[in-house]
């Protein structure tokens, strides 16, 4: 598979079976970590990140350790020359010699593509703004395959934010690629994905998407349940996020009705939208997904910089 050397700023920059691949090779070192102990020995992996990270951070740096390389960057970019006006493009063109492969989150949407442009390592789209979140696609596709067996034959529902989320518009997207997935997309009236989104899906894609306001409704149909934070930081006004923070709350109530396999995913954080009740059910998968996440993105990590086949 040759993407060695290649960016990786949207899902769409690799094709179904280069997902497929990556996705398999994190399961691959999943299962057997140690072999893979040393692969990256020698690399260095750097973080950009001009917004607040928890796991997408530090699940790049974990992976990285993880495969014997080391770890540079920053998590706060008040302390970077970004503070005295630096470009992204300067910044970029600098901190790719001193590492062999980089990440970015940034708060503007397009940020990591107009990087990606100045960088001569191969650079990764951590999350910019509202707009796309690939590696947690990676994860989640990772997750699905991983509990589900294949990505395929699949009724899935996104519930909360579809309009800010990001994480929702990259998986979304991608699932619509695999074979026989159908979407059930929950959310207020206010908050529902982007008419483009839906456009671009229903046009290139033959895909179902039924829109509801009721999660009650359909949660007896489900093989996969996707929860999301209501995206407080993307608000305009904090009235209307207040009105609309706790529109969904999963609990064991509403589980009665689901299905016995159902697979409960989360990218986290959660927030409100899951009630802590809910974590000790065998369905509820959210923090198994962060702990595949890690072997996502060392499959990722590895076949950009071409360590792994
Ligand atoms: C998500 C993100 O940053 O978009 N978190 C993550 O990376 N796992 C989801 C969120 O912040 O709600």
């Amino acid at each position: 598979m040759p993407l060695i050397n290649r960016n990786f700023v949207d899902p769409s920059d690799f094709t179904l079976d280069e997902l497929k691949h990556v996705v398999n090779l994190g399961l691959k070192m999943y299962d057997n970590p140690m072999k893979y102990a040393d692969t990256c020995k020698g690399k260095i992996l750097g973080t950009l990140f001009y917004e607040p990270s928890t796991r997408t951070r530090l699940s790049f740096e974990s992976a990285m350790l993880r495969l014997g390389g080391t770890i540079l960057g920053f998590s706060d970019a008040n302390t970077t020359s970004a503070k005295k006006g630096e470009s992204i493009a300067d910044t970029v063109r600098v901190l790719d010699d001193y590492a062999d492969i980089l990440v970015m989150r940034h708060p503007r949407e397009g940020a990591p593509k107009l990087a990606s442009q100045y960088s001569s390592v191969p650079l990764v789209n951590a999350g910019d703004g509202g707009h796309q979140h690939p590696t947690q696609t990676l994860t989640d596709l990772t997750t699905i395959q991983y509990y589900k067996g294949a990505v395929k034959n699949l009724k899935v529902a996104f519930c909360g934010d579809l309009l800010f989320g990001r994480t929702v518009h990259s998986l979304l997207k991608t699932l619509s690629r695999f074979p026989n997935i159908e979407f059930t997309l929950i959310s207020p009236p206010e908050l529902r994905i982007p008419n483009h989104l839906k456009i671009d899906i229903a046009s290139n894609f033959n895909v179902k998407i039924l829109e509801t306001e009721s999660l009650e409704g359909c949660i007896s149909t489900l093989d996969v349940l996707y929860m999301t934070r209501i995206q407080k930081e993307r608000f305009f006004n904090e009235e209307e996020y207040l009105k609309l923070r706790d529109v969904y709350i999963l609990d064991q109530n509403k589980l009665t009705h689901a299905k016995d396999d159902l697979l409960i995913m989360h990218p986290l954080p959660r927030v409100n939208e899951i009630s802590y009740d809910v974590d000790n059910d065998p369905r509820s998968k959210y923090f198994d997904q962060a702990k595949l996440g890690v072997y996502a993105r060392m499959a990722l990590i590895s076949l950009l910089l071409g360590v792994c086949e």
